[in-house]
């Protein structure tokens, strides 16, 4: 039987790298949704619709081909035929992101691309809502935080390493926007599930919280 991991939590706790080291210890695939939700902002950036605009991202959402492939366990994204790749990393995608996100009717539109991947393997999928909408019934859900500084220095040295040098009290800004933004919003907003375990690495280093997630993850799966 497959089984899923939903990984939940806000910008910048370290849910992909969490998410990869886990995926590859237990031979799974990794779901990156925020992806999804970036390559539409990147859509809607690239076509001239303002993400403030419901109605013209509605509008523009049939004409959105995206194809989610996984090539040496790596996830692409294919949007309208063409590999989004890191063009979906940037400051500005990032808010297009969170501002798209919080439409109804972009998130139905995400639903069976994420739900259905799961039908064919074991998952550790990431995001905001996979423990409360998108997997309610997944087998391990947690719910992985750090305070806001913690987040936003990890993000800012991230960012650098792309080669994108922003100043961290923007990061920060930035990501406080964000936050506000996902977890206030009517839908799916970014909230732990009731049973979700929590777990924060505020004071943890990447193979602290690894080992913390396998003790969460082995006490309800038998590995
Ligand atoms: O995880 P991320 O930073 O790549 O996500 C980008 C944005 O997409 C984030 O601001 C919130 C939104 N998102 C969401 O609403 N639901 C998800 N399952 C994943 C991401």
């Amino acid at each position: 039987m497959f089984y899923k991991i939903a990984l939940d939590g806000p910008s910048g706790a370290g849910k992909s790298t969490l998410a990869k080291k886990i995926a590859q210890g237990l031979n799974i695939v990794y779901v990156d949704t925020g992806a999804l939700y970036r390559s539409i902002g990147l859509y809607m950036k690239n076509n001239g619709v303002s993400p403030d605009e419901a109605e013209g991202v509605i509008a523009a959402l049939p004409s959105v081909s995206l194809q989610m492939k996984f090539e040496n366990g790596k996830q692409e994204i294919y949007l309208c035929g063409e590999a989004v790749g890191d063009s979906i990393r940037t400051p500005e995608i990032s808010m297009y992101a969170s501002k798209v996100s919080a439409i109804p009717e972009v998130r139905t539109f995400l639903l069976d691309t994420q739900r259905d991947i799961a039908k064919t393997t074991s998952v550790i999928m990431d995001g905001r809502d996979i423990g409360t909408v998108i997997f309610p019934d997944a087998d391990v859900k947690i719910f992985l935080t750090a305070s806001l500084e913690a987040r936003a220095r990890r993000r800012t040295e991230e960012l650098a390493q792309k080669g994108i040098h922003e100043p961290y009290e923007k990061v920060l800004a930035e990501m406080k926007e964000r936050d506000q933004n996902d977890s206030s919003r009517k839908v799916a907003p970014a909230v732990a599930a009731k049973d979700a375990i929590l777990l924060d690495n505020s004071d943890l280093d990447l193979e602290g919280t690894y080992q913390k997630a396998l003790e969460i993850i082995r006490s309800r799966i038998s590995l």
